[in-house]
């Protein structure tokens, strides 16, 4: 059998963890700081929890920036429960600022089959119009594969438009924006999926409304979700108290 350190891992998800992390993660499953518990029996109320909770926090948003203005969410359900996440609570904060109901319009870059799936949710769930911004299939015979240019690019106007969404790096059709979306209206918020590229460059949180990323592709273990998000199923109801 080979080494951990022999094994090169590509796998985008679940993703390679640093051996000292997996290290101290065993002992702690098994024995939390001395407390003689597993990390996994002690209550998730407990001020211990609240603790871990607490520096996860401070350590994410020292590592990746994250604005005061922006909360940290902890959420269930990986990426795909995002998909209908982002249509209720955008839909909501559209409402809430006192857009018209009527004219509701979300915008989707699809650029692969990630976006594509979260397009498709959005119409499912028919709160409003859903309107194709882009579809990167109409420009390269029917394939995903390339970003169009951005003039080509269709925006609904500001005060029609509930939320841009777009997935930054498309996992399985290789496609990743090179940087953020110039052309879009700096009043609307933007939704932005990084499940597979969140720590592999600087972002600029503050651009953003929200962004995702499932830690089990990048940072975690498989099931949770995290968010970085100005409003916040409801957001409300997941914020943590502001630990920094
Ligand atoms: C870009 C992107 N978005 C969403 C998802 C869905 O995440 P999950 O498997 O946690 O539902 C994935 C999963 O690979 C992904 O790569």
């Amino acid at each position: 059998m080979p080494t951990r350190e022999q094994i090169i891992n590509f796998g985008p998800g679940p993703a390679a963890l640093p051996t000292p992390v997996l290290e101290q993660a065993s002992k702690d499953l098994f024995n939390y700081n001395n407390t003689e518990m597993s990390l996994a029996e002690i209550s998730h109320r407990s001020a211990t929890a609240n603790s871990i909770m607490s520096n996860a926090n401070s350590h994410l948003r020292q590592l990746l920036s994250i604005p005061d203005t922006h909360e940290i969410i902890w959420q269930q359900g990986g990426g795909t429960a995002q998909f209908s996440m982002v249509v209720y609570n955008l839909a909501a904060a559209y409402v809430q600022r006192g857009g018209n109901v009527e004219e509701m319009t979300s915008d989707y870059l699809i650029t692969g089959g990630w976006s594509k799936k979260a397009y498709d949710e959005a119409v499912r769930l028919g709160l409003g119009k859903v309107n194709v911004v882009t579809d990167a299939r109409k420009y390269n015979d029917g394939k995903f594969g390339l970003i169009p240019a951005e003039k080509d690019w269709t925006f609904t106007p500001r005060e029609k438009c509930a939320y841009v969404y777009y997935c930054d790096n498309e996992t399985v059709d290789g496609v990743e924006f090179p940087a953020f979306l110039q052309s879009v209206d700096p009043n609307v918020p933007v939704v932005c999926d990084m499940s597979s590229n969140m720590v592999s460059r600087k972002v600029d949180v503050s651009k953003f409304a929200v962004i995702y990323v499932p830690p089990a592709l990048i940072l975690l273990t498989t099931g949770w979700s995290t968010k970085e998000c100005w409003n916040s199923r409801d957001y409300n109801s997941y914020r943590s108290k502001r630990h920094s």
